[in-house]
């Protein structure tokens, strides 16, 4: 029994709504995903709001909640392993070496990537899209025999735009804006006429757009940009909580994801880069670690990976990723996928019912990521009276304003799922909601 979401539907429910209980879930939904006992694997669910109801988090695409194994994994690293690692020879260094090397070989399991040594170690995805923008940016601003052009898709999170002008901007070059159709896809004839007739070097798009929940086809994406000469870097910040990704299969030659949204710790992000790139990419941050000879003068550096790890690295949160990982691949990510796919499914079918609710994308493929606009409220004082009654909301742009001001709109509200929400967590949010409008009107 899904003790939390009956208590929330009981607090919420009017009378009209008997359709909050358990038998009331799709019957494939009910037997085949373990709901119940995976939200139990999550402490901060087990809390109640002030009325004594139940927590509604619905906003996992900002950081999502973590599993108690993933909390405990990181105090009992801190409390038996804990050390810097690489440097010292005594059996603490050399266990916490092994965790943070074993966190890395699992990164690659989980992303298909060839080599342990194409997985680098950041403190989230921004900083592996700046170390990306700043190193291989490097390479592009020596070559001056080119000028070459760079392009981004419109729906990007601004950690995939702000470090991609900055060197445009370094490198004279302009920044190419590949549109999107009225559903919230890329279009996909405005992005191979943009690399047909420019010489782009990169495109860097989203797996999954943090705002439109669209799911881009990256391979088709990649393989168009590769026959016109470009590297794509893949943003799978979105993706990687939603979806399967094997970087080989998709051809990118580069990935980045952070650990926080995908039940890890905050604090760790990766980059994965083809080998024979990010071997020619220079370091881009300098100390410790990333050397291998130094002098008063000079200095030669690291091998990969740790060539881009200077000074000491997030070790206990790059074993909670590990955690996380090992977590999410025992439930199965076509599991999570295909319960989110119904889950996602119905709340959309829910919202788009609303009258005067204006969701922000219609894509195809998806993720249960939704954004809206609702009769011209404020979304910031929509989020505070959904607050009120338990639910947890992004209001606002989403860290991707030029996409939420391409629908005409300065913010916006987002309902984020996870794989821990339910169908009775949906019904009660259009419930929610409702009540909120009715006190803005
Ligand atoms: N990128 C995060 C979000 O979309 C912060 O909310």
């Amino acid at each position: 029994m899904i003790k939390n979401d009956t208590a929330l539907v009981e607090r919420l429910a009017k009378p009209s709504s008997q359709a909050g209980s358990l038998d009331d879930l799709p019957a494939d939904v009910r037997e085949d995903f373990p709901l119940a006992s995976l939200r139990e694997a999550f402490p901060a669910l087990q809390q109640k709001n002030e009325q004594g109801g139940a927590l509604v988090y619905f906003d996992s695409a900002a950081s999502a909640l973590k599993p108690r194994e993933v909390i405990d994994t990181v105090a009992d690293f801190y409390a038996t392993d804990y050390a810097n690692v690489h440097r010292s020879a005594h059996r603490l260094a050399e266990r916490a070496t092994e965790r943070y090397e074993g966190a890395r070989e699992a990164v690659r399991r989980h992303l298909g990537a060839g080599e342990v040594h194409e997985i680098v170690f950041t403190r989230n995805a921004t900083e592996a899209i700046n170390l990306v923008a700043n190193s291989w940016g490097d390479l592009l601003a020596r070559d001056c025999m080119r000028s070459p052009k760079l392009a981004v898709s419109m729906m990007e999170h601004h950690s995939n735009l702000v470090p991609w002008q900055r060197l445009a901007a370094r490198c004279d070059a302009e920044l190419l804006v590949i549109p999107i159709n009225d559903v919230g896809e890329i279009d996909m004839e405005a992005y191979e006429q943009i690399l047909k007739t420019n010489d782009v070097a990169l495109v860097a798009l989203a797996h999954i757009s943090n705002v439109l929940g669209t799911k881009n086809p990256i391979a088709e994406l990649v393989a168009c940009a590769h026959r016109h000469d470009a590297l794509v870097l893949v943003d799978g910040s979105q993706a990687v909580p939603h979806t399967s990704v094997d970087v080989k299969a998709l051809d990118a030659d580069f990935y980045v994801f952070t650990g926080h949204k995908v039940f890890a710790p905050s604090g760790i992000g990766v980059l994965y880069g083809k080998e024979k790139l990010l071997e020619a990419m220079p370091p881009w941050q300098y100390g410790g670690e990333m050397v291998e000879r130094v002098s008063f003068q000079q200095a030669s550096w690291n091998k990969l990976p740790w060539k881009f790890e200077a000074g000491t690295p997030p070790i206990a949160q790059a074993v909670g990723l590990d955690a996380a990982l090992t977590f999410v691949r025992r439930i199965g990510v076509p599991a999570i996928e295909a319960y989110e796919q119904r889950l996602g499914t119905s709340m959309r079918q829910r919202l788009q019912k609303i009258e005067g609710l204006t969701l922000l994308g219609e894509a195809r493929l998806r993720a249960p990521i939704f954004s809206f606009a609702l009769d011209g409220l404020n979304a910031f004082d929509l989020a505070a009276l959904l607050d009120k009654q338990g639910f947890c909301c992004r209001a606002g742009h989403h860290c991707a304003e030029p996409l939420v001001r391409h629908y005409g709109l300065s913010g916006c509200l987002r309902v984020a799922l996870a794989f821990y929400n339910s169908e009775q967590e949906c019904e009660a949010f259009v419930e929610a909601l409702a009540k909120a409008r009715a006190m803005l009107a």
